[in-house]
């Protein structure tokens, strides 16, 4: 789900994990949510509604915070396009599952018409027990998405399941995780490795950043996201499938075999063209062994991809070019087949911008320009869409 203009009400309950939620707040503010914030009277012993009306820049809704003709409990839900409680008590869940509406935060839940979740965080044996785990299929049941704790170090001293979530973890599965098409995109992403001996490789500077924020964007508009990985700095969320390969041979190998199951193909990796021809079993002594090094042209997945092809499929690629970027382009683009190239230079290897331009088969003349790696991705994945 895009989080940008997304109007998010955060329901705050009693429990240690409380102030988690004052960065959980701040990072959906930093995804461009705009968040209101309604506490139970047990969690402002946690934490005070000043903060969260501080951060939240608007009134915190709590027992008694209006006059008797206000109508907060309706309002606040009314307003949100989300409603989550996080973190959410075990008194909390209780409530929900019997209809009970005593308090603010469980009657904005009866009054939410739009999607809800929780988030539980409480003691492992509490989490486990019957009482709880009912109340959560009970939720589960009405359509209430219900985010699982982590497993680890408890607030209480204990270790097992229970944990509140990192509050990154959170607001990536509220942006990422909802798949609400039957469609796939496959994407390569990283660099190959192509082994010369046990202890070297011949590589490249990709970072994975471009590919990390084209994983995103599919994601956040309900895309199932395969990701074929090799080495890399960036980190890709856990709600896309991630296949690792190492060299080019097995990235042109899961490709091929994911292939007919998506509908876009990126190839986003920067797959080395060349590798040794024979891999040497021990460490190459010296440097003329290295010097005499035959290499060989590793598999084109580009062209596999093409070749393969299925009815519908579009097939994206990229062009790294260090020196007549346009005109190379054109020609890659005039010769390979593919339905978009974008080119692009090495000034962007690790950043967070890049300089690219779009070929594709409605327009093929092109400018390079800098951008951000998210606007590229935005716009691939309109001109995927077409
Ligand atoms: C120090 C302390 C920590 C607590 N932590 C939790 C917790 O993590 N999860 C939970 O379900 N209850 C926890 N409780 C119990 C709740 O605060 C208690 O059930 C309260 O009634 C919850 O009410 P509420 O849902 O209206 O906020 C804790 C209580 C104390 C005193």
């Amino acid at each position: 789900m895009n989080l940008i203009g997304k109007k998010i009400l955060l329901g705050i309950t009693g429990g240690i994990a409380a102030y988690k939620a004052c960065e959980l707040l701040r990072i959906l503010q930093k995804r461009h949510a705009e968040v209101r914030v309604v506490m139970t009277e047990d969690s402002t012993k946690f934490v005070g509604q000043t903060t969260f009306a501080a951060l939240s820049n608007f009134p915190v809704y709590i027992k008694n915070s209006g006059d008797s003709k206000s109508f907060s409990h309706i309002d606040y839900p009314r307003w949100s396009d989300i409603y989550i409680v996080a973190p959410c008590s075990a008194t909390s869940l209780a409530r929900f599952a019997s209809g009970t509406g005593e308090e603010p935060v469980s009657l904005c839940f009866l009054a939410m018409q739009g999607e809800k979740w929780v988030v539980p965080a409480m003691n492992s044996v509490m989490y486990n027990s019957p009482a709880v785990q009912r109340n959560l299929e009970t939720l589960r049941s009405w359509g209430v998405k219900v985010m699982e704790p982590a497993i680890g170090y408890l607030a209480c001293g204990e270790e097992g399941a229970g944990k509140f979530p990192e509050p990154e973890d959170i607001a990536d599965e509220l942006e990422f995780a909802s798949v609400n098409t039957n469609k796939t995109l496959l994407i390569t992403i990283g660099r190959t490795q192509e082994a010369i001996d046990p202890v070297r490789y011949i590589s490249n500077h990709s970072s994975g950043k471009t590919g990390e924020a084209i994983v995103k964007e599919f994601l956040r508009n309900g895309w199932r996201v395969v990701a074929v990985c090799g080495p890399m700095e960036a980190k890709l969320p856990k709600q896309c499938e991630k296949i690792e390969a190492k060299d080019a041979e097995s990235m042109n190998k899961v490709v091929l075999k994911m292939q007919s199951q998506a509908q876009v193909i990126v190839h986003c990796a920067a797959v080395a063209d060349y590798r040794p021809k024979q891999i040497a079993p021990q460490k190459i002594k010296n440097s003329k062994a290295i010097q005499k090094l035959g290499l060989e042209e590793t598999p084109n997945i580009l062209k596999n991809t093409i070749t393969n092809k299925k009815k519908g499929q579009k097939i994206v690629a990229f062009a790294l070019e260090t020196e007549n970027a346009l005109e190379n382009a054109k020609n890659k683009f005039k010769n390979c087949g593919m339905d978009i190239l974008i080119v692009n230079t090495a000034k962007g290897f690790g950043k967070d911008f890049v300089e690219y331009g779009f070929l594709t088969k409605n327009n093929s003349s092109v400018n390079l320009a800098d951008g951000s790696k998210e606007e590229l991705a935005i716009q691939l994945f309109k001109e995927a869409n077409d």
